[in-house]
Formats: structure tokens, C-alpha cells, sequence
């Protein structure tokens, strides 16, 4: 179940550009109602830090870490190079390298933890964050006017959203602020690591705090279809044995 809290603290980063201003968009960011999951308060500056070390760590992370990049040099291509991306929640930048392999793309990236962007921001190489345009914000009210960038790329969150109300709403979200094609990834059903969770979850019933969730592919697609997108792509990890997949959306005329 979502939090809904306002967040009058809502600010760009001080040395860069928001993707409202730089679009020379007057929008008041502090009058945007921030609006946090049980989770999203987490992402502090230690562990910032620690997201950002964690997926260079071992040689299963990195190896991991390399196939998501291949998926998401993938999925861009079927979403035909998108030339303006938002990255939301962009985290640590991890995909911003390739975000920038296309050398005319124009880069926006937000978080809803500014502790996330700045690590981002100091640690990937200069020539990366010179063309990142970046701004906190909730995904889910984005402070950013319709159709703003051409794709949303969107990786490793919605797998936190269990509540179908609360995809929806981020969904609706994506569908104003995206021009053609949104990319995110969460996990599915239909595999053997979500089977082995789930027999995991059944002997564990009743845990007070989850904030992870494996998504029936019916449910998600029947959501997406509800929010005005059609499927041009599904894109898993590893098919039939791991649990993430990546899917290509684009926008049809408008939401059911
Ligand atoms: C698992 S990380 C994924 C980051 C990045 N996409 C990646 O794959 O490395 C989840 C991110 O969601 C951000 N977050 C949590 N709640 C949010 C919200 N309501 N709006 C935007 N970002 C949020 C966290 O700060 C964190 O950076």
C-alpha cells in the first residue's frame, strides 16, 4: 500500500539542470506533492553508496549486471533509439552509459532520492554526467509537462509496487509523460525462481513487511492494455529460470 505524504523539499540538484527548466517550463517544483512507497525512504546517502558499489561486486553481480545492459541496449533498439529519454528512478545512473552510447541522445534522470542521483553524479566517469540532466522527483507526479521525452526507461521498480492501484497510477503517469515507447522491467510469474519464491513465501506467511513482488504476466499485461499501451516487446533475463523481464511498451491512443 502506497504512503501519500506531501514533500514541500521537492529541489533540483544544485548544479544541474531540470528537465522543467531546461525545457524553459515555469513549473514550481515546490508545489509538487511527493509521494513515497514504504521503501522509498530507504535509499540514504550509505546506501547510495552501497548500490553503487554492490552491482561491480563479485563475479555474479557483474555478470548480471552486464545482461541487463545487453536487454537494455536491446529494448531501446525495438523502441527505435529513442532521442529523448527519461531514466526514472535513474538510481545510481547504472544504465547511463547506455543511455549515452548514442551520442545525439538527450538524457533526463530522476530519483525520488537525491542522495541516489549525487552518487551517481560524482561517481561515473565525467564525460557520462556532463550529459545528464537530472532532478528529484515521485515517479509518480512527475514534475515535468505531457509528452516530455520521447521513451521512459524505467528499470528495477515496479517489482516494488504490489498493489495493482499503485502500477496503475505509475502507468498513467508514464502514458502523460512519455511521448511513444516506455521500457521497464519487474518480475514475472512463469519461471522456475518464481516458483521456488513462491513455495519460499508460503513458509513464511504473514511476514509485516515485503517490498518485493512477483507480477502474474496476466495481471501486468491486462494493466498495461488498461493504460493505454500495447506490448512490443518482452525481453527476460534468462527464459523459463529467472523471474526479471523487460518489456518494450508503446503508447496506443489512449487509456481504457
Ligand atoms: C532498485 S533501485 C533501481 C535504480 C535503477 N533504475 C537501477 O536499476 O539501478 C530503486 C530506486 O527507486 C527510487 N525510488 C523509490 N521510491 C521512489 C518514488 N516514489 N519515485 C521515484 N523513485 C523512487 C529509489 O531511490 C531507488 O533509487
Amino acid at each position: 500500500m502506497m504512503n501519500i505524504a506531501l514533500d514541500k523539499s521537492i529541489k533540483t540538484a544544485p548544479n544541474d539542470v531540470s528537465g522543467a527548466q531546461h525545457a524553459g517550463r515555469n513549473i514550481d517544483m515546490q508545489q509538487q506533492a511527493g509521494e513515497e512507497l514504504a521503501f522509498s525512504q530507504k535509499y540514504d546517502e550509505k546506501h547510495a553508496r552501497h548500490y553503487f558499489e554492490k552491482h561491480q561486486d563479485g563475479l555474479w553481480r557483474r555478470l548480471s549486471d552486464w545482461r541487463d545492459h545487453q536487454i537494455a541496449r536491446k529494448a531501446l533498439r525495438i523502441a527505435g533509439n529513442p532521442h529523448e529519454v527519461l531514466d526514472v528512478p535513474c538510481g545510481t545512473g547504472r544504465f547511463w552509459d547506455v543511455l549515452a552510447e548514442d551520442p545525439d541522445r538527450v538524457i533526463h534522470a530522476s530519483d525520488y532520492n537525491q542522495s541516489m542521483i549525487d552518487t551517481g553524479m560524482a561517481n561515473r566517469p565525467k564525460e557520462i554526467t556532463g550529459r545528464i540532466r537530472s532532478f528529484q522527483g515521485s515517479a509518480f507526479n512527475l514534475p515535468v509537462p505531457d509528452n516530455f521525452v520521447d521513451s521512459i526507461f524505467s528499470i528495477r521498480f515496479v517489482h516494488h509496487l504490489g498493489e495493482s492501484e499503485d502500477r496503475l497510477k505509475l502507468l498513467r503517469e508514464f502514458h502523460r509523460v512519455s511521448r511513444d515507447t516506455v521500457i521497464l522491467s519487474m518480475w514475472v510469474d512463469g519461471n522456475v525462481k518464481a516458483m521456488a519464491r513462491r513455495s519460499l513465501e508460503k513458509k513464511r506467511p504473514g511476514r509485516a513487511y515485503q517490498n518485493r513482488f512477483v507480477i502474474p504476466v496476466a495481471t501486468i499485461e491486462e494493466e498495461f492494455a488498461r493504460s493505454g499501451f500495447s506490448i512490443e516487446a518482452r525481453l527476460d533475463f534468462l527464459k523459463y529460470y529467472h523471474m526479471w523481464r523487460t518489456y518494450v511498451l508503446r503508447k496506443t491512443q489512449g487509456q481504457a
